[in-house]
């Protein structure tokens, strides 16, 4: 058995200046004020907060909370729909039917009573499936001339969107904003967007929209049922209403992740095929400092131009003037990675991400519908050799994934921190699966990227609120078997108990120690500080009882008195130990006293085994 010190390697990690991981789907922007923080929390109650009847909830509504829809995670994408309906005359003209409480559906009510219905003279419903409020703020901040400058020099012959005018509920008598929220780029600001959703799905009537839906236009059944003084919404004890606190959390909302950060090759074929005259890529958010600084002048990459297209056949028919039937906006495509179900309706569910993309039913397929501007551009996609295809949808599984997340489950957990041991090396290409761990994009794997991993790293083994990975590199936690896990989660030496009366405890774990070049971490805790500590090994193991309370095992013969140690201030002193090689003896018994001048303190004993052969 040799004791030997492998912290050096560790310590040189620990120097790299790590670089700063891109925020998780459904984590809050980088640079926010702590008060900023505390309101995206509080707004992330408030968004999944379950309405009660007694609190406002309906008549008539579709969930009783906007996480319940918004799901995946908390804000984003969800596969919940919703129904649109009206009536569509012999000249294509739509009707919203709004007098029988058109053109959304309701679709649950507190009382069977006033259940809405699709109304008999209804000849157009559509599904609409939940889209994504990730990065809110920053789409939001985008200057409206930006958007609206792709209306009036089109990128190209193909595509002709158009900019959706708007009015915000919040300012109704201001100037036009251009919409970008909802898939008719029907709303402009996050903050019309809480209003209208808290009444039309919640039935929580506000100060934007201050009144109850009347089921199916029904007026009287309104007031048999609404017995909620209108608005319902109100301030809290801050001053909040809830679509304030639920407008904070959307707009605090970070974008999702695109890892790499950029430069695979299916993002040049997406773009050399057309996809970008729509799903444009990135925009600098407003510099405007009425903006918090963690939303102005930020660089985003949502890949849309918030425009609305004609899709031809593959439109939803539902008009909301001057947007028609065929039209819909590009919606962005970061975070799409785990979109599912895809399209306005949702009509391409299931599978996988290739699926619902290169499916015959998938998204391309949609893209190339007759009359649709992304019919040219879905063409040449369809001319890509499939090696070329499927580098794009490679491009397309970045956006939304988390740096360092190799099974892109969004959690990074020990699969990930593992899979980042085996393929540390290189070199690397943005277009290797090992990009997600190459932060720094300088083609290899290794200890300048663990560090920024151990800013994010989310496994926490002994329960103590710190991520493992970084107490393995500041030190705090042993890893004598490197592998960036600490020890003392791993495999543990038996402990025989037998401990004294004082609290000086013992542990070796790590390796098992039977190995060849195994490794583990003999820890001792909870002894006298800058004390002197001193450590048995033999081969005995009946308890000796040698005071009242202390037992010793006999360490006879006592195989090596390991020195003399010193604590640390924390009364802890660890050492790396490393088993197998060719010892004669497979078990051996462990114990540590610490002498405080007066007595001792005798710790737990450990039986370890090492070697085995
Ligand atoms: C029943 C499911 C459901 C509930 C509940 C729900 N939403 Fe939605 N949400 C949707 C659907 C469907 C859309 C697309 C609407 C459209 O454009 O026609 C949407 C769109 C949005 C958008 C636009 C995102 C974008 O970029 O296009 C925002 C923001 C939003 N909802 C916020 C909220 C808030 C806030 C609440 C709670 C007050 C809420 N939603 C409740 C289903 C729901
Ligand atoms: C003319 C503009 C335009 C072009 C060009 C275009 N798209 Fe789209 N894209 C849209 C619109 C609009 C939608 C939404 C249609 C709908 O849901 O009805 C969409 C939807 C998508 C979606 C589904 C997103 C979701 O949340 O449902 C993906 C993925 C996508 N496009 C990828 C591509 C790719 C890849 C290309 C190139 C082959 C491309 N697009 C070309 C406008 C365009």
């Amino acid at each position: 058995m040799r004791l030997s010190n492998l912290s050096l390697v560790l310590a040189i990690a620990a120097t790299a200046v790590a670089q700063t991981p891109q925020p998780k789907m459904g984590a809050p922007v980088h640079g926010l004020t702590a008060p900023q923080l505390a309101r995206f929390n509080a707004g992330k109650v408030d968004f999944s907060h379950v309405f009660q009847v007694s609190q406002g909830l309906g008549p008539i509504f579709n969930q009783t909370s906007c996480g319940s829809c918004h799901n995946h995670p908390v804000g984003g994408a969800g596969g919940q729909f919703v129904t649109r309906f009206g009536f569509t005359d012999g000249k294509g003209n739509f009707d919203p039917m709004a007098a029988l409480g058109g053109s959304l559906l309701q679709a649950q009510a507190i009382n069977p009573a006033c259940q809405e219905v699709v109304p008999a003279g209804a000849n157009t419903t559509a599904m609409r499936v939940t889209p994504s409020a990730l990065g809110m703020g920053l789409v939001e901040a985008i200057p409206d001339a930006v958007i609206a400058a792709r209306e009036t020099s089109p990128p190209s012959a193909n595509v002709s969107g158009r900019a959706h005018l708007v009015t915000p509920l919040e300012t109704p008598t201001g100037p036009l904003r251009v919409g970008r929220f909802g898939w008719k780029s029907q709303v402009a600001t996050t903050l019309t967007f809480s209003g209208d959703a808290a009444q039309n799905e919640l039935g929580f009537s506000n100060r934007l929209v201050p009144f109850d839906n009347a089921p199916n236009g029904n007026a009287a059944l309104l007031a048999t049922w609404d017995t909620v003084p209108d608005p319902e919404d109100g301030p809290d004890g801050a001053g909040l209403h809830f679509i304030d606190r639920i407008t904070d959390f959307q707009r605090y909302l970070a974008a999702p992740p695109q890892t790499p950060r950029s430069g695979m090759t299916g993002e040049a074929i997406f773009n050399s095929v057309g996809c970008a005259d729509c799903h444009v890529a990135s925009y600098t958010t407003s510099n405007d400092p009425a903006l918090e600084p963690a939303l102005r002048n930020k660089q985003i990459k949502p890949y849309s131009d918030f425009l609305v297209h004609d899709m031809g056949t593959a439109a939803d028919f539902i008009e909301h003037p001057p947007v028609t039937g065929g039209e819909l906006r590009t919606p962005s495509l970061w975070g799409v990675r785990t979109r599912d179900p895809l399209w306005h309706d949702g009509r391409i569910v299931g599978g996988t991400l290739s699926s619902r993309i290169l499916g015959p039913t998938g998204v391309i397929f949609q893209h190339a519908a007759f009359g649709s501007e992304s019919a040219a551009s879905a063409a040449a996609f369809n001319a890509l050799s499939s090696t070329d295809k499927n580098k794009v949808v490679a491009f397309l599984d970045s956006l939304g994934r988390a740096e360092f997340d190799w099974d892109g489950n969004n959690t990074l957990d020990l699969a990930d921190l593992n899979a980042f041991r085996v393929n540390m090396g290189g070199p690397y290409t943005t277009d290797s699966p090992q990009a997600v761990f190459d932060i720094n994009q300088d083609g290899y794997v290794n200890l300048t990227d663990l560090n920024a991993f151990a800013l994010v790293y989310e496994g926490d083994c002994n329960g103590n609120n710190v991520n493992d990975l970084a107490e393995v590199l500041s030190g705090a936690a042993g890893d004598g078997n490197q592998n960036f896990v600490p020890d003392e989660c791993e495999f543990c030496q038996t402990n025989l108990g037998f401990a004294g009366a004082g609290t000086l405890s013992l542990s070796m774990c790590g390796d098992d120690l039977t190995t060849a070049n195994s490794r583990g971490t003999l820890q001792i805790r909870n002894g006298p500080a800058n004390g002197f500590l001193l450590i048995a090994i033999g081969f005995g193991s009946n308890p000796q009882l040698v005071t009242a309370t202390e037992y010793l095992v006999p360490l006879v013969p006592l195989a090596a008195l390991v020195d003399y140690f010193t604590l640390d201030a924390n009364g802890s002193f660890r050492i790396t130990i490393q088993g197998g090689g060719n010892l004669p003896v497979n078990s051996w018994v462990f114990q540590a006293a610490t002498f405080t001048g007066v007595a001792f303190d005798l710790s737990n004993a450990l039986s370890v085994s090492v070697g085995g052969f």
